[in-house]
């Protein structure tokens, strides 16, 4: 089984972490695939600019949260000719208020976005992996997910929940070549992050033991190598990167 010469599709990836992992899984030799949200206006600059640069990636739009635009969206890839060997599972959105606060559309849209996703875009991506006997599904969860944050029920319930899907998958088809693992990245520097209030976001970076953020790019080289076939023996695992925030 070769390494290279695979095809990755990435959710989210026109931008912050899903961006560099597009970019890092094309540096390995795959062909690559990035969605977006449907009707992004921005997307063709993009696609532009990273052509400029070497990145050749196919786009398309699609609701991560609705199951319909899911399987429509594997349905125009396969009919596009694309065998989607490697899926990483990226596309997520903060809501962040303490839960006194939050509403229940703020709690649906990032349980709806970040966990849902994960069984409507993996459901019709993994029967092709299972019946080629090779796949790859990495789903990218957070720091929070395990440790829990001020201000984010919603946000760290969904990231904990990712790593639960990704344990009973991972066992369901361990034996049919297919691994499932999640990444939980800790602070990066992206739009995501800088979002967060400067004291706020000033006192979080102080507690990084490295002494500041993590660059996209650290984790995509993981997804990466998670994405290889020298990854073959790693299954169900969640594998953090934080700058020492968390160790656990
Ligand atoms: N622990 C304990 N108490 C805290 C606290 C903390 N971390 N932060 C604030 N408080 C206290 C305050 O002192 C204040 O107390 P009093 O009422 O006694 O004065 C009370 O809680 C309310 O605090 P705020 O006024 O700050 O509350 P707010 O509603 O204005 O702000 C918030 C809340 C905007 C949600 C803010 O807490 C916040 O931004 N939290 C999330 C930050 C975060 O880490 N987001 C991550 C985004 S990036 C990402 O998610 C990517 C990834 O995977 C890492």
């Amino acid at each position: 089984m070769k390494t290279r010469g695979r095809t990755a599709l990435i959710t989210g990836g026109n931008r912050g972490l899903g961006e560099a992992i597009a970019r890092a899984l094309h540096d390995a030799g795959h062909a690559v695939i990035v969605t977006h949200t449907p009707g992004n206006s921005r997307v063709a600059a993009w696609l532009q600019a990273q052509a400029a640069e070497g990145y050749a990636f196919a786009a398309y739009g699609v609701d991560v949260s609705d199951y319909e635009s899911t399987q429509e969206l594997a349905r125009q890839v396969h009919a596009d000719g694309h065998r989607v060997d490697i899926l990483v599972n990226n596309a997520g959105i903060t809501r962040d208020s303490t839960l006194r606060k939050l509403d229940k559309p703020g709690w649906d849209a990032v349980l709806r976005t970040n966990l849902d996703s994960m069984f409507n875009v993996t459901k019709p991506f993994i029967e092709p992996m299972i019946g080629r006997g090779w796949g790859r599904i990495i789903n990218i969860a957070s720091i929070n997910g395990s440790k829990g944050q001020f201000g984010q029920t919603n946000y760290s319930a969904s990231k904990a929940g990712v790593h639960g899907f990704t344990k009973a998958l991972a066992q369901e088809v361990a034996r049919k070549g297919v691994t499932v693992n999640t990444v939980s990245p800790g602070y990066l520097a992206t739009e995501m992050v800088s979002a967060v209030r400067e004291d706020v976001l000033g006192q979080i970076v102080a507690a990084i033991p490295v002494g500041r953020l993590g660059e996209p790019a650290e984790i995509a080289a993981l997804v990466a190598f998670i994405a290889s076939d020298a990854a073959a023996f790693m299954t169900g695992s969640n594998v953090s990167m934080n700058g020492g925030q968390h160790m656990y």
